[in-house]
């Protein structure tokens, strides 16, 4: 057990009663535990499987469907739950998978039955998002086909890719060192190596005159990635769940947890076989290993008796800007907010000497109760943010108000946000170094009339980004950066956790935060 994310808000729109669809219902039996793994041959490791397998299997559904998931830890040492990511969970707030947000992560020898329905189609994935535990491998691919989409006539085959980066230690190693004063400036472990599908060298059979829709996951901790397919555009017609007017890429860049959907047409010819890269965006490494390939490399096969060429060196690292996409629905931008919520961001030391996220000057630290259950045992007091406690920066919406979040990034790392329960309108992103929002001084002229909608956006060093979404999905919705070593680990091995009460657990007085988590104290001036 331990808190999602210190970098993090929770938001909180008043919970309603919500419709249920009928339609298939899939069902999956997870048996979660360790397996041994050495997906990039150097290094044979201890790995969070499913079911004895690692990559873990992935999850498939229709738009409507049901899903059950029943999920048994037998991991023995470790807690865990799972999150899915992008869904909105629209009426099953419960089922979003963050321990101590909206519920207990399961411990140990224990089952937790996941239950929710579908009704939006795309390309996810899912993950533990319990403690920063994902790294060590429990994460796959979630396909929601779509019966409708108004590409199903464009392609002939569609294929999932994940792109992710690796780690020889486990997360239970190094999270402790990195969030400790033996590391002061907060630096990221750098990955050993980069994988697809989990693996490298992988051969991707295809045939001659034909269209793929290749469906690829940022499924990694850290590190944002190029991609590119030598010889092949890519022709990008979804991002994060969401359909856009076809776009033509020759490279794309996906931060962590990001999604990209894109055709690529085959040539006509089997005389060769083509490499496609990627290569994790080193400027987010403290420092660069001389051993560290960070780049993998996978082939379109076109025919297995050909060779298999090493890719060509590329100069320049200019990838396609997502801010250009149009959404295929033609979504005009949300007229003005009813509420706006400006958050800068920083990295500080705090009096135990390591180094912390901060959103606003608040740094997160899981509340004692998770924050659903606050919400649900507070009555009236549930739409008062502070029962929610002083280190979750809770915010409280009202059901339908269009909210407009400004982030600042006042540090100069990339951070990925991404937004449980909604997607978002991208209104602006600012170029490295422009400084906070009111620096830059954007004006509506600014936006597009019809923007990108995502649930994940990086935001460059110094620079700022607006989003606008409509608070149309009541429950408790985290706000994080997706970089999991921004996620905070707090093994929490007490169960012992109530169900009822504020942030502090006090279920008699919910304005009284006394005893409530706390992060370490401020170092003192100077
Ligand atoms: C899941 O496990 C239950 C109980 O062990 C069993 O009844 C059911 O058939 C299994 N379902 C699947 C899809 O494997
Ligand atoms: C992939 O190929 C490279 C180059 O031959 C090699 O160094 C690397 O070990 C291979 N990876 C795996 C997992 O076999
Ligand atoms: C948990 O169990 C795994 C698998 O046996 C082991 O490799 C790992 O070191 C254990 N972790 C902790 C924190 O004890
Ligand atoms: C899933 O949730 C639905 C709606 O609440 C309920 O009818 C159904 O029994 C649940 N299924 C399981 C397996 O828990
Ligand atoms: C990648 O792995 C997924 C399973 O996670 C599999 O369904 C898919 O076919 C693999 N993709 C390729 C291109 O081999
Ligand atoms: C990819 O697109 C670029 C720019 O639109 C174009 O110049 C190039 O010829 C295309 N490459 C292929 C292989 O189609
Ligand atoms: C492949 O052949 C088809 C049919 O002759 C043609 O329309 C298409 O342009 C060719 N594709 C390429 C990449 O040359
Ligand atoms: C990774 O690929 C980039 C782009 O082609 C190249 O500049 C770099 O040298 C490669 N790095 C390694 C370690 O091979
Ligand atoms: C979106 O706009 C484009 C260009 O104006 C138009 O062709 C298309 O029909 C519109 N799509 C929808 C779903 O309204
Ligand atoms: C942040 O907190 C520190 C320590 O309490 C304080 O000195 C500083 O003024 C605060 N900054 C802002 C922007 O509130
Ligand atoms: C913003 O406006 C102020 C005052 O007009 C001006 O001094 C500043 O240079 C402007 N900043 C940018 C980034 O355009
Ligand atoms: C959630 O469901 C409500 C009621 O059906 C609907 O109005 C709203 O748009 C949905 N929100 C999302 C994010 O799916």
């Amino acid at each position: 057990m331990s808190p999602p994310s210190r970098f993090a808000v929770a938001l909180i729109s008043a919970l309603a009663s919500l419709q249920v669809t009928t339609a298939a219902t899939v069902t999956y039996n997870f048996t979660i535990g360790w397996v041994t793994a050495n997906p990039d041959g150097a290094f044979e490791r201890p790995t969070i499987g499913i079911n004895g397998q690692w990559p873990i299997p992935r999850i498939e559904a229709n738009t409507g469907d049901n899903v059950i998931i029943y999920a048994t830890n037998q991991l023995g040492n470790q807690s865990t739950s799972l999150h899915f990511h992008g869904l909105f969970m629209n009426g099953t707030t419960h089922m979003d998978g963050p321990a101590q947000v909206s519920q207990c992560g399961i411990p140990p020898g224990s089952s937790f039955t996941y239950n929710f329905t579908i009704n939006q189609p795309g390309t996810y994935w899912y993950h533990s998002h319990t403690g920063g535990q994902y790294p060590d491998g429990l994460r796959g691919p979630l396909i929601v086909h779509d019966p409708d989409s108004p590409f199903l006539d464009q392609y002939d085959e569609e294929l999932i890719l994940t792109v992710s980066d690796w780690y020889h230690e486990q997360m239970a190693v190094m999270l402790p060192a990195f969030n400790s004063k033996g590391n002061p400036t907060g630096a990221e472990p750098v990955p050993q190596a980069a994988l697809f599908n989990e693996t490298q060298n992988l051969t991707v059979a295809v045939e001659p005159g034909k269209t793929y829709l290749f469906r690829m996951i940022n499924i990694g901790a850290f590190a944002g990635q190029y991609i590119w397919f030598e010889g092949h555009n890519m022709t990008i017609v979804e991002v994060d769940g969401v359909y856009h007017h076809p776009a033509v890429a020759e490279m794309i860049y996906i931060a962590a947890s990001q999604r990209c959907s894109f055709l690529i047409t085959t040539k006509n010819e089997t005389t060769a076989n083509y490499a496609f890269v990627a290569s994790m965006d080193t400027t987010l490494f403290d420092t660069l290993p001389a051993d560290l390939n960070y780049n993998v490399t996978g082939w379109l096969t076109y025919n297995d008796k050909e060779s298999f060429p090493e890719p060509a060196l590329v100069d320049e690292l200019d990838p396609f800007d997502d801010m250009t996409l149009v959404p295929y629905d033609n979504q005009t931008i949300f007229g003005e907010p009813d509420k706006i919520i400006e958050l800068d961001v920083i990295m500080d030391n705090l009096n135990d000497g390591a180094n912390y996220a901060f959103f606003n000057n608040i740094t997160y630290k899981a509340p004692k109760v998770p924050t659903l259950y606050t919400a649900l045992s507070a009555g009236e007091l549930a739409t008062d943010a502070s029962v929610y406690g002083t280190y979750t920066h809770a915010f409280v919406l009202e059901k339908g108000e269009v909210v407009q979040i400004i982030v600042n990034n006042l540090d100069t790392g990339r951070h990925p946000f991404h937004l449980h329960g909604h997607h978002f309108q991208a209104l602006y992103r600012s170029e490295e170094e422009a400084g906070t929002f009111e620096d830059a001084n954007v004006t509506s002229a600014d936006y597009p009339a019809i923007p990108m909608r995502r649930d994940t956006l990086v935001l460059y060093p110094d620079g700022n980004i607006v989003l606008r979404f409509r608070a149309d999905n009541p429950g408790i919705w985290l706000f994080h950066c997706h970089i999991e070593w921004h996620n905070h680990l707090d093994v929490c091995a007490s169960q012992n956790i109530a169900t009822t009460g504020n942030a502090a657990g006090n279920t008699v007085d919910y304005t009284n935060l006394k005893g409530e988590n706390k992060p370490p104290g401020r170092l003192p001036d100077g």
